[in-house]
C-alpha cells in the first residue's frame, strides 16, 4: 500500500509551536514513527506552508499509484475551498487529521470546509491520529483486495 501524508502551514514547527496544544513531537518524529509502525506501507511525506504547493501535491495523486492520502491542512482547513476542490477531484480515500480537538477551541476552528469531501476526520488524538488513519486505510485496502 502506498500513502501520501500531507501537512500544511506551520506544521513544520511542531515540537516548538505551542507544545501545550500540539505536543512536543516534531513532524520528523511523527513521520519516522509512521514508517516504524507500518513497515509494509510505502510512505511519501510532504509539508508546505503554501496553498498552491499543497494543491499541486494533491493533484499529483491523480493517475498515481497512491492508495490513499492523510492530510492535516493546518489553518487552511477552515477556509481553503481550493484545497477542498482538489481533494474532491480524487478517487482514493482521504483522511483529515488534526492534532488538537478543533471542536473545543476557538469558534473559527470548529468549521472544516475540507471534512465534507474526506472519508473521515480525526481530531484531538494528537500524533496518534496519524497512526489511526493509516490503520483505517490499511484495513479498507485489505478488505477491498480480498473481496
Ligand atoms: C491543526 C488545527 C488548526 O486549526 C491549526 O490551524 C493548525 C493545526 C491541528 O493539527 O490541530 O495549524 O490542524
Amino acid at each position: 500500500m502506498r500513502l501520501l501524508v500531507i501537512n500544511g502551514p506551520n506544521l513544520n514547527l511542531l515540537g516548538v509551536r505551542e507544545p501545550h496544544i500540539y505536543g512536543t513531537q516534531t513532524l520528523a518524529d511523527i513521520e519516522m514513527d509512521l514508517r516504524d509502525s507500518f513497515p509494509d506501507v510505502a510512505f511519501d511525506f510532504f509539508q508546505s506552508n503554501h496553498e498552491g504547493a499543497i494543491i499541486d501535491r494533491i493533484q499529483s495523486v491523480i493517475g498515481s499509484a497512491y492508495d490513499g492520502v492523510l492530510i492535516n491542512p493546518g489553518a487552511f482547513t477552515h477556509y481553503s475551498y481550493a484545497i477542498r476542490d482538489a481533494i474532491a477531484a480524487l478517487s482514493v480515500p482521504v483522511i483529515e487529521i488534526h492534532l488538537s480537538n478543533i471542536h473545543m477551541r476557538e469558534e473559527f476552528r470548529r468549521h472544516s470546509v475540507i471534512a465534507p469531501v474526506c472519508t473521515a476526520q480525526l481530531s484531538g488524538f494528537g500524533s496518534t491520529g496519524y497512526r489511526l488513519a493509516v490503520t483505517t486505510l490499511a484495513h479498507s485496502h485489505h478488505t477491498s483486495h480480498t473481496q
